[in-house]
């Protein structure tokens, strides 16, 4: 890691940056005003390591983003689901993308009981998914890989909370559906791990139904 910016220097940065992209394109302000359809909802972590634009090289106007500890998807959250329900309804973005992370603090805690203060609220779910899954975790050889699965199942999880909501299910009676992702960033290697959905199992739930064209399938 490099010198962290000051304070100062954010605000420089904008400058130079805003200079530089009048200088590319002189409308591409003017454009960025007049509104925004993002094909992408992404849902991600607060970790200040995994800011998407920067890793998927995108532009303003690219991704609607929602971020909090632990990139959660809790259905009483109506902070995520005006997210939402914003991005599937007005936006109609095509893809959502729900992004864990390796060496997550909120997945770490949950597993030592470590969290303190509110946040050890927030991350209760987190807490009791890996009390449910503890036996499986026990069998992985050191605390690292037991927080990088937790980190997998987590989000997962978090993806399958995305298809339980009534934003989504009702987007599937319509026929006009985003396609859901679950991900996973390296931040060891800065690569992003796209993990695969249980699209069967969820099917025989019922969450998703027979004519969701998935992943594989998903054109762009
Ligand atoms: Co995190």
């Amino acid at each position: 890691m490099g010198l962290l910016p000051t304070y100062q220097k954010l605000l420089e940065n904008n400058q130079e940056w805003a200079a530089e992209k009048l200088a590319e394109d002189k409308d591409c302000f003017s454009r960025l005003a007049n509104g925004q359809s993002p094909p992408f909802l992404f849902i991600g972590c607060s970790d200040s390591r995994n800011p998407i634009e920067t890793i998927t090289q995108s532009q303003p106007g690219d991704i609607f983003v929602h971020r909090n500890i632990g990139n959660q998807v809790l259905l009483t959250d109506v902070n995520v689901l005006s997210v939402l329900d914003y991005a599937v309804n007005v936006l109609q973005v095509r893809h959502i993308i729900v992004c864990g992370h390796y060496n997550c603090g909120a997945v770490g805690a949950a597993i030592m009981g470590s969290a303190s203060g509110i946040v050890n609220n927030w991350i209760d779910g987190l807490r009791e998914l890996y009390l449910s899954v503890k036996p499986e975790l026990d069998l992985l050889p050191t605390t690292e890989d037991r927080i990088k699965r937790l980190a997998e199942i987590n989000v997962l999880k978090q993806a399958k909370n995305v298809c339980k909501t009534s934003i989504i299910q009702n987007a599937f009676l319509t026929g006009r559906y985003p396609v859901i992702h679950a991900w996973i960033f390296d931040i060891s290697k800065g690569l992003i791990k796209d993990q695969p959905l249980p699209i069967e199992e969820w099917r025989q739930l019922d969450l998703i139904p027979d004519h969701y064209v998935g992943h594989s399938q998903a054109i762009s």
